[in-house]
């Protein structure tokens, strides 16, 4: 299979094909995700609660990151890879630069994501300057948990969707090559895929992004009980992961992940 580049996305988006992506941490999820036509694989920091057992990605290290990236590039042969700059990464240019050389040297990313928004813009830049594709991500960012106090849904007042418009356009014009939005209302994330020319991805953002993206663990209903109320459990009824992937990718290209009732807001 022809690899998957930022350009291939940034074609899908004109053509109006979805983009397909879910969350890895090894070489065998790699080769079935691959396998399935998952078009991006994002090795998250979602990995220090699902992987790890935290509550929150505050405590996932690069060095972490830079191993799960690695272990899922060797199964990975068509998506395109991104990782996850973990919690503080971007503190300092210095910082930021040292964590995607080791992220796309080491680890074989081949776009890193950054939460943020306006903190973040001058490393976004400088790094995209630098040859590194970058993916932004708004809405809810859950580095910064502990600043938010939960896990709440982002951009349901005025001032918050402005904020969002606004950081969106700025990463764009930052030199991101994509942009995740988490937990933002539909109408919100439809109208910034619709103004941005780069790809949006949505988790828990309604159906009008270009993208979605869930944590693997949770669309094969591997949670705690308390599944996210935007998630879709798609290995029950299903005899096998490999089905349940399938069904995935099947019903973001057609449309049909996320329904209403997966889009809370
Ligand atoms: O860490 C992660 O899994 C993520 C996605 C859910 C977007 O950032
Ligand atoms: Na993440």
């Amino acid at each position: 299979a022809v690899p998957i580049s930022v350009s291939t996305l940034a074609a899908m988006k004109s053509r109006g094909e979805r983009i397909v992506s879910l969350t890895c941490y090894d070489a065998s999820f790699a080769r079935l995700l691959d396998s399935a036509g998952v078009d991006l694989m994002l090795v998250g920091d979602s990995l220090g609660m699902v992987l790890q057992g935290h509550r929150t990605t505050v405590p996932v290290t690069l060095d972490q990151m830079v191993y799960h990236t690695a272990c899922v590039s060797r199964g990975c042969e068509r998506a395109l890879l991104v990782a996850d700059l973990p919690f503080l990464a971007c503190a300092t240019p210095d910082r930021a630069f040292d964590a995607a050389a080791r992220l796309m040297q080491e680890g074989g990313a081949q776009v890193v994501k950054i939460e943020g928004g306006a903190p973040v813009m001058e490393i976004v830049r400088r790094l995209s300057d630098q040859g590194v594709p970058v993916c932004g991500h708004l809405g809810l960012m859950p580095q910064s948990v502990n600043r938010l106090g939960g896990y709440r849904f982002q951009g349901r007042d005025h001032a918050s969707a402005e904020a969002i418009r606004h950081d969106a356009l700025a990463l764009q014009d930052a030199g991101a090559v994509m942009l995740v939005l988490e937990c933002v209302p539909a109408a919100l994330a439809g109208e910034i895929a619709r103004t941005l020319s780069i790809p949006v991805i949505g988790i828990g953002a309604g159906v009008e992004c270009d993208g979605q993206v869930l944590v693997v663990y949770d669309m094969l209903g591997l949670n705690s009980g308390r599944p996210p109320s935007f998630s879709r459990d798609f290995v029950t009824g299903r005899d096998s992961i490999g089905a349940a992937v399938a069904a995935y990718v099947a019903a973001v290209r057609e449309g049909s992940f996320p329904a209403a009732a997966e889009t809370p807001f």
